[in-house]
């Protein structure tokens, strides 16, 4: 049975400008859907809006690393690593970890962080090229969701064969109609979202049996102008 636990809770949250994603939505959106540069490092409007290394992973890997008693030698997987830095993070915090990480993404893999670099590569996160049980914890971070529902599952399930009951996922959610419309209006690369009822209905249909958390976006922490 999957379990809740909030990873990032002591990740600072970001405002958002949702008015200005209004502004050639369509547009922005099929660029960053590229996963190319304009999404990491275009505008806010596009994506990360300059996605550069600040540490803001470094408090959220020191916990992980507590929850899941990792420890040197242990095999810990990113998923949907971007520019390494998590990866970065982990192994700084504990060394002799293990850490990996894995994305669709040529742009964020040519461009990760020297110090993860060696140890990302590109791979499709409902597709892991690794054998069954192979990490101590894998991590699925606002990445899942960007497939559309059936390639959404398959992720599960594959996340789930390599690190059956360890695995951590946050995914995009809205618990109200009005958290709903936020979402609509900010997201630019989601293809599957749900309440979290929903999410959980899915984590069960395909056996997903780790943790879980949602990434809601919240109305007092957006501006609309
Ligand atoms: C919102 S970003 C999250 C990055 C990082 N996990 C974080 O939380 O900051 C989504 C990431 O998922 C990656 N991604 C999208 N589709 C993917 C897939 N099918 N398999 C693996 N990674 C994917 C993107 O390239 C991007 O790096």
């Amino acid at each position: 049975m999957a379990r809740e636990f909030d990873l990032l809770g002591t990740m600072p949250k970001r405002v958002r400008n949702v008015g200005a994603r209004l502004i050639e939505k369509e547009q922005n959106r099929q660029l960053a859907l590229k996963f190319g540069a304009e999404y990491f490092d275009g505008t806010r409007e596009q994506g990360y809006g300059g996605y550069h290394y600040d540490g803001r992973w470094n408090g959220v890997a020191k916990r992980a690393i507590e929850h899941w008693q990792l420890k040197p030698g242990d095999r810990v997987l990113d998923i949907g690593c971007a520019k390494g830095f998590f990866v970065k993070d982990l192994r700084d915090a504990l060394p002799g970890l293990n850490a990996s990480g894995i994305d669709i993404s040529d742009y964020a893999l040519q461009n990760a962080h020297p110090d993860a670099k060696p140890y990302l590569s590109k791979a499709s996160c409902d597709e892991l090229p690794f054998p069954d049980d192979s990490f101590a914890a894998v991590f699925a971070i606002n990445t899942i969701h960007n497939l559309d529902r059936e390639h959404c599952q398959r992720a599960l399930r594959e996340i789930e064969r390599v690190c059956p009951g360890r695995a951590f996922i946050q995914v995009d959610g809205y618990r109200t109609e009005a958290e709903r419309e936020l979402f609509l209006e900010w997201m630019l690369t989601a293809k599957t979202f749900d309440t979290p009822q929903g999410w959980l209905k899915m984590f069960g249909a395909n056996g997903y049996t780790g943790e879980y958390w949602w990434t809601v976006l919240e109305l007092d922490e957006s501006i609309r102008r």
